[in-house]
């Protein structure tokens, strides 16, 4: 069946003899961002707003902001489940406040590559570890009165073709892998919303596929609502049969009104609607939503201080160091009489990619640059240069323009459709501090589904004539002039993945030289009726001289220098993946050169995923520092000078070369399937079973003291779970732990199993462990009842191999650890 137009759903009555249609409309959504309320059903509407990384603006407006937490990757490199359930409190503490029903996130798809394009927002590449990662923050969000959307269900690792792309994965993977993190926070946290994937897995669209949803309602018992991914519906028998609920965004093109007619000619069952609409209206009850009910308040409230702290804390027990030769770090003040600071990231931090998702930053953001002159004060000599410029063009604000009137900013403004009356009237016109902006529904000035025009007009300084690049783009046909000559028109994009060229803020640009003085650049966009809007200006200055040379320069004079290098939000996108797991070549290039002139070198990569670091072996220290959040600055400058030693552990493995990726080539053939079989195991169990080494462990990471594994003892008695999901409960590892180096310190200890007759190991257990300096401390690491089942295919159902299973305490994956065993 396809959309139609909207047509009123039957009241109900008491005399009729059809199907009980009541609350129907509650299945689609209203708009961008809310559900439909019902009367009839008592519900009111509710708000559910991306996630993950903060609470996004409704009105995608730079104004409306709200605190960046840190990335996926980076609250799994803490391996610290109540420091993520801390920050899963404080952006369900921004939710409520922000009048939020569900916040879309965490984002528990697994990284299966490093060249996944919304990688940064995952957590790990290993199942276990995501699924009580992911079931801390659902956990720390839910308890402030707001609920969790986990997504995207499931196999939803690749971002090219996202919308169309089959992920052809075997029912073992499936389950034991993909579904894992999901079904953990399932059973131990219970998220309000799952939201199924846009992508198809074995032939099927996820919000259509019933054996998927059956696995979530019948095998887990999961009581909460199954909503599609933005757009992610396309039938509406075949997503109301399969047992979607609701479908957003809004006005509903496949479910609501259509839901209910499909009902009542008997195209699906109305037992299916009833469900749809009782876990709407338990999603209500659980938010405060009911008509006339109150909404519940958060938990606790925490001060804007108490924020920052919680962000500050968990930014620095993410940064993993991977490199310490001869105890560069922490740097010692004292004999630093002149410090170089350089990379564009310095600067410049990325926090974020470039999603939907994108949270406008509240409050101070503060610099590494900022911090490591505060650290060091005025008594050192801070010397700073980028060395590299980003290649991709900025919004027109970042290069400093101005409104037509002088105002800092650009001028946006809405018209009519260029046949309609008065084509020169303005409907609405302000300045702002972006030059990119989206619109769900509503246009400012014009309303919603009406033809119009938007355009930017922002006028640039030029102190000399040079080469830039400007670039326009928008739902619409775009074009492009400067000082009122048309240079460029830009042809509207392809419909099929509306969310991922809007989320893009796709441009096309072109290099022309500019002239000395005032440059008037307009951008415009005439746009036909849609349920999105959006437009985009972007420009870069073409470099004069290679920034790399003063760079040097500074490196080669100081005592020391920290190198701060990695992506910018542009590098790590949904709706395309990358091609190469390397940073951008001019970061490479600088971090080579800066080792070759100063030993003393010290490189902070911030980029949210596996990076190639060719240079590893060059330079004495190196921390991967991922996108921590806005409280980044300090954390760093803590741990770069000791105040805070670093105790992260890495959450996905790190190649040495994009060759060693698993499934590396291997990409979707021409009906769009992408055949895990290529790729699986992934991740260290990939790395385990071609024996190759990896760059860096998963699992690994140094601190500023020395840690080794005394004993490991197998304990406890293993019995069947009590939560029906078939595992076993009560098998430990006892693990005692000696700090022998000079500082007290935090250690990671994991345990990896194997069932008789497997070669590879997984992680079954982990904890946290903080040892004074010269001490031996001891954790009893219970192992993961889930973690002992295996997936029967024939038989469709979960074993548990018996006989002798081998626990592996270790520091990482791919160290050998202490064995020791226990009989099942
Ligand atoms: C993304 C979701 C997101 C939704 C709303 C989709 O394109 O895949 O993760 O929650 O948009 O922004």
């Amino acid at each position: 069946m396809t959309a139609g137009p909207a047509t009123r759903i039957p009241a109900p009555d008491a005399e009729a003899t059809g199907p009980d249609l009541t609350g129907a409309e509650l299945t689609g959504g209203l708009n961008g961002w809310s559900t439909t309320a019902s009367a009839d059903a008592g519900v009111d509407e509710m708000v559910l707003l991306d996630g993950p990384l903060g609470i996004v603006s409704k009105a995608m407006d730079e104004r409306d902001t709200s605190l960046i937490m840190p990335s996926g990757t980076s609250l799994a490199a803490t391996w610290d489940p109540a420091l993520v359930s801390d920050i899963g409190q404080l952006i369900g503490q921004q939710g409520t406040e922000r009048g939020v029903s569900a916040i879309l996130g965490p984002n528990l798809n697994l990284p299966r590559s490093p060249l996944t394009g919304r990688g940064f927002e995952m957590f790990s590449e290993d199942p276990y570890l995501t699924g009580v990662l992911g079931a801390a923050w659902v956990e720390g969000v839910q308890s402030q009165g707001v609920g969790s959307c986990t997504k995207h269900v499931v196999a939803n690792d690749t971002e090219t073709e996202r919308r169309r792309m089959n992920s052809r994965v075997d029912p073992v993977t499936l389950r034991e892998t993909y579904l894992r993190p999901f079904e953990a926070a399932v059973r131990s946290a219970n998220p309000w919303m799952l939201m199924m994937a846009y992508n198809r897995v074995n032939g099927t669209h996820c919000s259509q596929h019933s054996d998927l949803i059956n696995i979530l309602k019948k095998d887990w018992n999961y009581d909460g609502v199954v909503v599609s991914d933005w757009y992610g519906v396309d039938d509406t028998v075949a997503a109301a049969r399969a047992g979607l609920d609701l479908e957003m965004p809004g006005p509903a093109r496949y479910l609501g009104v259509h839901f209910a007619e499909a009902v009542a000619s008997g195209d699906v069952p109305e037992a299916r609607l009833r469900d749809a609409v009782e876990r709407i209206s338990r999603l209500a009850d659980r938010a405060g939503r009911r008509t006339g009910g109150a909404v519940s308040a958060p938990a606790r409230l925490r001060s804007p201080e108490e924020q920052r702290d919680v962000l500050g804390k968990a930014a620095a027990a993410s940064f993993v160091l991977l490199e310490n030769r001869d105890n560069l770090l922490p740097l010692d003040k004292s004999g630093i009489r002149t410090l170089a600071v350089v990379g564009p990231n310095a600067a410049k931090p990325c926090f974020q990619g470039g999603t939907f998702a994108t949270v406008r930053p509240e409050g101070e953001l503060v610099t590494p640059l900022d911090a490591i002159h505060e650290a060091f004060g005025p008594g050192v000599e801070i010397l700073y240069e980028p060395g590299a410029v980003p290649t991709s063009a900025v919004s027109l604000t970042e290069l400093g323009s101005t409104a037509p009137d002088g105002m800092p900013g650009v001028l946006l403004e809405v018209l009519p459709h260029a046949s309609g009356k008065a084509t020169d009237e303005v409907l609405y016109s302000e300045v702002r501090q972006a030059s990119s902006f989206v619109w769900f529904g509503p246009v400012p000035g014009l309303g919603a589904g009406l033809p119009g025009r938007a355009r930017i007009t922002a006028r640039l300084k030029l102190e000399s004539s040079a080469r830039w690049t400007l670039g326009a783009g928008g739902t619409g046909i775009s074009s492009l002039t400067v000082d009122g000559k048309l240079i460029m028109e830009v042809p509207p994009p392809a419909p099929d993945d509306v969310m991922g060229v809007v989320a893009r803020a796709e441009t096309q640009q072109i290099t022309l030289e500019l002239p000395a003085g005032e440059v008037e650049v307009v951008v415009e966009m005439a746009f036909r009726p849609g349920r999105v809007q959006a437009i985009t200006a972007v420009a870069a200055p073409e470099q004069a001289s290679d920034p790399l040379t003063d760079a040097v320069a500074i490196a080669a004079r100081a005592d020391a220098v920290i190198v701060v290098v990695g992506d910018e939000q542009g590098s790590s996108r949904e709706s395309a993946d990358r091609t190469t797991a390397a940073l951008d070549p001019a970061c490479d290039r600088l971090v080579d050169a800066v080792a070759a002139v100063n030993t003393e070198t010290v490189v902070v990569v911030n980029a949210s995923r596996a990076v190639l670091l060719p240079w590893a072996d060059k330079v004495k220290a190196l921390l991967m520092a991922w996108f921590p959040g806005q409280e980044f600055g300090r954390a760093l400058a803590s741990v770069l000078t000791g105040s805070t030693a670093p105790s992260g552990r890495l959450p996905v493995s790190f190649p040495a070369r994009n060759e060693d990726i698993p499934g590396w080539g291997v990409g979707l053939d021409a009906e769009l399937t992408l055949d895990y079989a290529a790729s699986e195991p992934m991740g260290y169990r990939h790395f385990q079973g071609t024996g190759q080494a990896p760059r860096y462990s998963f699992g690994f990471g140094l601190g500023y003291t020395e840690f080794a594994l005394v004993e490991a003892v197998a304990a406890g008695k293993a019995v069947q779970d009590t939560n029906a999901a078939d595992g076993v409960e009560g098998v430990g590892v006892r693990v005692t732990l000696r700090n022998s180096g000079h500082s007290a310190g935090r250690d990671v200890v994991q345990v990896y199993g194997r069932a008789a007759g497997e070669t590879g190991f997984r992680l079954m257990g982990f904890a946290s462990l903080d040892v004074g300096a010269g001490d031996t401390a001891e954790a009893r690491i219970a192992l993961d009842p889930l973690g002992f089942r295996r997936w029967d295919a024939a038989a469709s159902a979960w074993t548990v191999p018996a006989g002798e299973w081998e626990l592996r305490a270790a520091r990482n994956a791919a160290e050998d650890g202490i064995l020791c065993r226990i009989a099942l």
